[in-house]
């Protein structure tokens, strides 16, 4: 059954939909009427038998499915809720081999690993190396505008830093930089038919990737150097990861602290011109507060999925095993139970316990210091080096089934 207050048929994951706009009163709509519904998706898209999903739409509720994953599996099927029209079996084979995909004890023993590579220090140690990237981004972007002073935001300087900060985590030599960088590219861009990255340039740029990670990874353990492959790697034993293992891991990385980065700063520069006050405030104060707040404003991801693993009843619905279901991100970052005013762009907010980086269960992102970390990055250095800029035209939004993405940005310096 459709959901009552919906048009027949509609469905938050359709890219169509995603690419004109958020749902934003399709959810509040949900939220105060029937927060656990269940939509149909048209037979044949989803890349799973079932054609249809659960769509949780309140803060509490996301949080609860997030924080349970005894309940709901991030293993029955995969993360998204739904890929590209012709995701195949096999893929969805593959994609259980990557952390976030995966259950306790398996998703613990990796994680353990690999936040090591993560700790507070370890991000910190990336910091002025970052600094400086970011600062030669903009002012590369200064340098190579139109005669007007016009540029595109995204592609001459939200791409650039979560590409260049991945690669310094996991110390990809300057010379191999722009062969990664294309290869993630590939990877994440394939829902958007301007594009024109077919599955198979897709599937081929990630195992591309794999070897690549591989042959770093045995490198590093001939030879050790001082980055996170080495410390993940380097000795023997059941508290390292496998060479294969390391490569899907950075096939995550690859994916999820890129996209997601480059459209919160995306959206964080449009978020700013188009609320000149903020933009003021943040130059004046450089509020600790403001990454917390464009993550809640811009949700990059606007859902992932989860399968229940046995029969379980939320927000007063019945959800059967193995049904599907869809943690709307988007929509617990404006609940009005927990944020006064969502609708405000705020870079004040606090607190602010927004479910951007995920509802706070075993998957939270595990970049999240280092996302917030360049998302101040390159504010700060557009503080100092442009301060003053000017939309030139509406944002191009990306075509995608999950991600809140801009690809064009058209600015202009004042
Ligand atoms: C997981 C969002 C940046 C690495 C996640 C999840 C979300 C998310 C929603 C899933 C949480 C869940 O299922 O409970 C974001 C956003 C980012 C960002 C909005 C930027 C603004 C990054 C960066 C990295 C990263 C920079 C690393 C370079 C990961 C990894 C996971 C993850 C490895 C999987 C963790 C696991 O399965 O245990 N992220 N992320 N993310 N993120 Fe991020």
């Amino acid at each position: 059954m459709s959901c009552p207050h919906l048009p027949q048929g509609f469905d938050f994951t359709d890219p169509d939909l995603l690419q004109a706009r958020v749902p934003h009163p399709e959810f509040a709509e949900m939220r105060r009427t029937a927060p656990v519904w269940w939509c149909e998706q048209p037979a044949g898209i989803s890349g799973f038998d079932d054609e249809g999903y659960w769509a949780v739409t309140r803060h509490a509720d996301v949080r609860h499915v997030s924080t349970h994953p005894e309940l709901f599996s991030s293993n029955t099927n995969t993360a998204v809720i739904r890929f590209n029209e012709s995701i195949s079996r096999d893929q969805i084979e593959v994609q259980k081999l990557i952390m976030l995909n995966m259950d306790p004890p398996e998703h613990t023993r990796v994680r353990q690993i690999v936040q090591r590579g993560f700790t507070p220090r370890a991000v910190r140690s990336l910091e002025a190396a970052l600094r400086r990237r970011a600062r030669s981004i903009v002012e590369t972007a200064v340098a190579g505008a139109e005669p007007d002073g016009s540029f595109d935001f995204v592609t001459e300087i939200a791409v650039e830093l979560p590409l260049q900060a991945i690669a310094e985590l996991i110390g990809v030599p300057q010379e191999d930089r722009s062969k990664i960088f294309d290869w993630s590219n590939k990877m994440a861009a394939y829902d958007d038919p301007e594009y024109a990255i077919t599955e198979e340039v897709g599937t081929e740029a990630a195992m591309e990737i794999v070897s690549y990670a591989m042959n770093l990874a045995a490198a590093r353990k001939q030879c050790p150097a001082a980055d996170i492959v080495s410390q993940l790697v380097a000795a023997e034993g059941e508290g390292n990861l496998s060479f294969d293992e390391f490569g899907f891991f950075v096939i995550l990385l690859a994916v999820a602290g890129n996209e997601t980065t480059r459209n919160a700063i995306s959206h964080g520069m449009h978020a700013f011109l188009t609320h000149p006050d903020q933009w003021e405030l943040y130059k004046r104060l450089r509020p600790q507060t403001t990454a917390e707040e464009i993550v809640r404003w811009a949700t990059p991801v606007v859902s992932f999925q989860r399968t229940a693993t046995q029969d379980v009843v939320l927000g007063g619905a019945r959800i059967k095993k193995g049904d599907r279901v869809g943690l709307f991100y988007s929509s617990a970052n404006n609940d009005p139970t927990v944020f006064d005013h969502p609708e405000r762009f705020d870079i004040t907010r606090d607190p602010n316990p927004h479910l951007g980086f995920g509802g706070g269960g075993p998957h939270f992102c595990l970049g999240k210091s280092l996302a917030v970390m360049e998302i101040n990055l390159i504010f700060d250095a557009m503080a100092d080096a442009l301060p003053d800029l000017r939309l030139t035209g509406e944002p191009r939004r990306l075509r995608s089934a999950w991600l809140n993405g801009i690809k064009e940005l058209r600015v202009r310096r004042a």
